[in-house]
């Protein structure tokens, strides 16, 4: 059993990681589930992601709420992606148990401390804002982290600026810090999420398991399509966030290279880009395993295999 804490942003497609690894609970032990904001305001990822694990049935697994805002800038938001309410697409019931009353910070600090030092993986699908602001609040919980694996940045593409990937782009000084912990960094970016297109074949092959959770995961991802549909011309949307949890269940799915991952905070043209090393240019040490290819079928076969355990 691998021990994690998920930091995300629900979000239609961290709906799909949350669903993916509650339906890995043979391998997962999920501590807890941070929100923070990010596609949608905190009050939302914060309520979405009671809504998921009671679709799910795993009211086991404690949510808490982090940080309503990046370190120094404005929130930027993605509902023109995600909806007003961050799960368009899926008619889910408000969530009946409440939010834990700890703050999302001090739940990732005092599981750090609590938990065997070198056992817990934390696994951001979001801004990294809770992440850095645990490091800068309790530098002494950074030893103790696993590794961080974690969907963020890209090498050659940008997907809110020519340059920068959304949750790097909304905080980017929290992403400096993360980068630059020293803790061992698995880096999904753009570069591999945009191989993993959900299509749809997948959509009908989740349908036709005839449960809550395959009509829900569908129906979030027809609506996530839309846009990708429409701005980029392909025949499926990217799904970023699960890519994360397939790859803590199946990382021979997944090839990329050691490098080092810097984070521009800058200038305003290139906010948010991670420079990444690939050709070993600098001597800046490496820092990061960038991940930049995926077995898509393995990858679908792995979430439709759990998508029928919920
Ligand atoms: C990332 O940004 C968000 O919109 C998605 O949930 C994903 O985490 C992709 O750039
Ligand atoms: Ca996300």
């Amino acid at each position: 059993m691998r021990k994690i804490i998920i930091d995300c942003d629900p979000g239609q497609d961290d709906a799909i990681a949350l669903l993916l690894a509650f339906g890995a609970a043979d391998r997962l032990d999920i501590l807890g589930i941070t929100t923070v904001a990010g596609n949608v305001p905190l009050a939302l990822t914060e309520k979405n992601a009671r809504k998921l694990r009671e679709l799910a049935g795993r009211e086991d697994v404690p949510v808490m709420a982090g940080c309503e805002r990046p370190f120094l800038r404005k929130l930027v938001t993605a509902e023109y992606i995600h909806g007003e309410t961050g799960l368009d697409g899926a008619d889910l019931p408000e969530p009946r148990l409440p939010l834990d009353p700890r703050h999302g910070v001090d739940f990732i600090i005092e599981t750090l401390l609590g938990e065997e030092p070198g056992t817990v993986t934390l696994c951001p699908t979001g801004p990294l804002t809770n992440i850095a602001m645990a490091f800068v609040r309790a530098p002494q919980i950074m030893p103790r982290v696993k590794e961080i694996v974690l969907m963020g940045g890209g090498w050659a593409e940008g997907n809110v600026t020519p340059v920068a990937e959304f949750n790097i782009y909304v905080d980017p000084h929290a992403a400096a810090v993360v980068f630059g912990s020293g803790i061992p960094i698995t880096m999904l970016g753009l570069d591999v999420t945009h191989k993993a297109l959900v299509g749809e074949a997948h959509l009908r092959q989740w349908r036709a398991l005839g449960t809550p959770v395959g009509d829900a995961a569908a129906g979030l991802l027809d609506f996530y399509s839309r846009y990708d549909r429409e701005r980029y011309g392909v025949p499926g949307a990217p799904l970023h966030d699960p890519c994360v949890i397939a790859y803590l269940l199946a990382p021979e799915l997944f090839s990329g290279r050691m490098c080092n991952v810097t984070i521009e905070t800058a200038s305003e043209l290139t906010m948010g880009q991670t420079v990444i090393d690939w050709w070993r240019v600098t001597d800046r040490p490496a820092n990061a395993h960038v991940i930049t290819d995926i077995d898509a079928d393995g990858f679908f076969a792995l979430l439709l295999s759990a998508l029928k355990t919920l």
